[in-house]
């Protein structure tokens, strides 16, 4: 099992080329399937999760290539299978996003339970509400571990869908079923994330009509067939977060470039209330952690435009090194806190109590061999590591390496020490 090396940085400095975002191209990829005709995808990062979808495409039927560096083309000119590949979707989560474009385009879905990141139970149930109002018959195999949706004999039928909470993926999944459907469908208390409105945009391209993405309510007036479309996949404002958390915790100033700083406002708000110095541009930002000394702040993860829950773990692993407590509330996932010991295990002094966690600061922070939990836990350590005295071990790298592109070539390019090793 692979291994990163983290050696004690100085203050980083550069500049730093953000790719496109993992929670945007998933989706886009699976929007894919809708069409018999080609679909071209650019800025597509080169990441685990990426060739994960890659193969469940393909096993569906898609012909996919590489047609230039992170330009990917997806062509379905048929769907040969509806029944998702249990080891491929057990191994990631996102997949569940291939269930929406299936029974929109072949009124039938099979998909095992899926798996991905450890942070909590993570349900479905909201993506199967959604199919289920718009006909579909939803039948749970917890035996076998699957669950297949039927379409009805007029196949889906438009219809208002009420969240009980702002899921992402539900969102997604609904909006692919619902751009087939006869009629109107409406998506209230759907989830506004910029990955959300970038699904949109490329349905819409396709030829889909959709309005309100980016809002509460989301209005799909449904098609008869999509067409192909041309798309650049948004900047990850996850990995821009980071960068500018590898910036504060470091001292150090880097310069975010292809960041849309629009997506990153509660991240830029918290790590101004800390005393970093952030200038905004059109789509960059530089952000100094060398202007002085940094203090505690409180945090609250929320539903996009709250503070994202995948940055929780990075900011906490930043607030260990500023003077004062700080508070941190997970209302996202139930489970998101597992960073924590690994965190305590580097000298951070964190004590949680169900969904807070009460973090204090000027940690005196020492490299040993902490093990990453889930992804954004992983990179919550890199950030810990360098800060910390001596060298940091990080070990299950596997989930860092789902979701960031290139990690350690760009830490390194800002003058970090960290090596990829293999045990
Ligand atoms: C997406 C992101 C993930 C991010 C999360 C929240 C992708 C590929 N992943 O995940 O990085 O952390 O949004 O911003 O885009 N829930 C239910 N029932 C459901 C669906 C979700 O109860 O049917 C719950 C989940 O258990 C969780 C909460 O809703 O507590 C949020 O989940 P959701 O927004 O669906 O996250 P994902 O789409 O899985």
């Amino acid at each position: 099992m692979a291994k990163y090396i983290v050696e004690q940085s100085g203050p980083l400095r550069g500049e730093v080329q953000i790719s496109g975002a993992k929670n945007a191209v998933l989706p886009l990829m699976a929007a894919a399937l809708l069409s018999e005709e080609e679909c071209v995808i650019r800025d597509v990062p080169d990441l685990r999760d990426v060739s994960l979808m890659r193969e469940i495409l393909s096993s569906l039927g898609s012909q996919i290539e590489e047609i230039d560096e992170n330009v990917l083309s997806i062509h379905t000119r048929d769907i040969l299978s509806t029944e998702a590949d249990f080891e491929l979707v057990n191994k990631m989560r996102a997949s569940i996003l291939v269930m929406g474009p299936l029974l929109a385009r072949k009124g039938r879905a099979v998909i095992p339970m899926p798996g991905g990141c450890a942070i909590g139970a993570r349900p479905i149930d909201l993506h199967l509400k959604g199919f289920e109002a718009l006909g579909a018959q939803i039948v749970k195999n917890d035996e076998a571990g699957f669950v297949e949706a039927v379409a009805g004999p007029q196949g889906l039928i438009g219809e208002t869908i009420y969240l009980d909470f702002p899921s992402v993926g539900a969102t997604e999944n609904i909006m692919m079923a619902a751009v087939l459907a006869d009629g109107t469908t409406y998506i209230e208390n759907a989830a506004e994330e910029p990955e959300i409105v970038d699904l949109a945009n490329f349905l819409n391209k396709m030829g889909a009509k959709i309005k309100g993405a980016g809002t509460d309510t989301i209005k799909i007036e449904g098609v008869e067939g999509l067409g192909g479309a041309k798309h650049t996949v948004i900047p990850d404002r996850i990995e821009a977060a980071t960068f500018m958390l590898a910036a504060a915790i470091t001292r150090g100033a880097v310069h975010i470039c292809n960041a849309v700083p629009d997506h990153l406002k509660p991240v830029i708000a918290k790590l101004r209330e800390c005393g970093v110095r952030i200038e905004v541009g059109d789509d960059d930002l530089i952000v100094r952690g060398d202007l002085g000394p940094q203090y505690a702040t409180d945090i609250k993860t929320l539903p996009y435009p709250g503070f994202p829950t995948d940055i929780q773990s990075p900011f906490m692993a930043y607030l260990t090194t500023v003077e004062g407590s700080s508070t941190v509330i997970e209302t996202v996932f139930e489970n998101r806190f597992m960073h924590v010991a690994q965190l305590g295990k580097m000298g951070a002094i964190i004590e949680t109590a169900g969904n807070k966690a009460n973090v204090r600061g000027n940690a005196k922070l020492r490299g040993c061999h902490v093990m990453a939990t889930d992804l954004r836990a992983g990179a919550a350590l890199v950030l810990a590591g360098l800060a910390a005295e001596g060298t940091t071990e990080i070990s299950e790298i596997y989930h860092i390496e789902r979701g960031y592109e290139k990690f350690i070539e760009k830490f390194n390019s800002l003058g970090a020490h960290i090596t990829r090793v293999d045990d």
